[in-house]
């Protein structure tokens, strides 16, 4: 069983990324600047748009964090929208979800300009995914794929079982593992809350992506021996006995799973570094591709 490492792998791309960054500063350029609005104080949110934030700095790039309390209205959050999109020094930025329920989601991702959306989430660019055109892939599919790249796990030819259906994950992975290119061509099925016989189609597929957030949903009895596991499951488990009162937990039970895998993504540490990885990646190209306005 081969531990497919997100945390080293994501640590080679940012000094990669940091290297490229070094050459722009050389090069008299300004460095890419990555801006992230979250609206309220979801614990879960604010880690990860923390996370986001310091890798900027990592890596060389600026970053903004833009935080607005929970009780914005849908029209203050369009008018921010509406100055990021207008402002020649913020190469990308993300608008972190969940939003709160007040707030029209798709109506403000729809605001986001494509140019600067390095989520991928504007149907623009979600499109232009689809139809393998350049874009802005989002960070997690994007991130599995080089992860499943640069190890070299073979998908040409394979079953993919990919578990949950969600804008953010199930879809576009499975879109992009039937692609032709690299760590594609495989053969995809989508599976979700409606699919009636899952555990034997878990059983006959070679990679499974799970992207469900159920703690140790995938058991042993449910994988065939040498499968590739990819787990995208983040969830909060309570645990009084930690400092921080929970600890994160994947949709894979590791521990049975993990002997019968040829390759497996670790929780925490596997895709989850991958993601913020990858959406520095995408910020980069962001400044590349609008290299002519700074
Ligand atoms: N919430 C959960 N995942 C993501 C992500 O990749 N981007 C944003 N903006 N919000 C998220």
């Amino acid at each position: 069983m081969t531990l497919l490492d997100g945390k080293k792998i994501s640590n080679d791309i940012k000094d990669e990324i940091a290297a490229e960054v070094q050459q722009m500063k050389s090069r008299g350029e300004r460095v890419p600047h990555l801006a992230a609005v979250i609206v309220g104080s979801d614990g879960a949110s604010l880690t990860y748009v923390g996370s986001k934030v310091r890798a900027c700095e990592r890596v060389g790039f600026e970053s903004t964090l833009k935080q607005l309390p929970e009780s914005t209205s849908e029209a203050e959050l369009l008018e921010l929208v509406a100055a990021l999109n207008a402002d020649p020094e913020i190469d990308g930025y993300i608008v972190q979800l969940p939003l709160p329920k007040h707030i029209d989601e798709q109506k403000v991702l729809m605001a986001v300009h494509p140019d600067k959306d390095v989520d991928g989430f504007h149907p623009a660019n979600f499109g232009k995914m689809a139809l393998e055109l350049e874009t802005f892939i989002s960070a997690t599919p994007f991130g599995i794929i080089e992860l499943l790249q640069r190890y070299g796990v073979e998908t040409s030819g394979k079953h993919a079982v990919v578990i949950g259906r969600s804008h953010i994950v199930g879809r576009p992975i499975s879109i992009l593992l039937s692609q032709k290119g690299p760590a594609g061509n495989a053969t995809v099925t989508l599976a979700h809350s409606r699919t009636s016989n899952l555990p034997e189609l878990c059983r006959q597929a070679d990679i499974i992506v799970s992207a469900l957030g159920v703690p140790k949903f995938l058991k042993a009895d449910m994988v065939k021996e040498g499968v590739v596991v990819i787990d995208v499951g983040i969830t909060r488990v309570p645990d009084p006995s930690r400092e921080r009162g929970y600890y994160i937990c994947g949709d894979v039970d590791f521990e049975g799973v993990s002997p019968k895998a040829s390759y497996i993504t670790p929780v925490p540490g596997g895709v989850g570094p991958m993601t913020i990885a990858m959406l520095l990646k995408n910020t980069l190209l962001a400044r590349q591709r609008h290299g002519g306005r700074g």
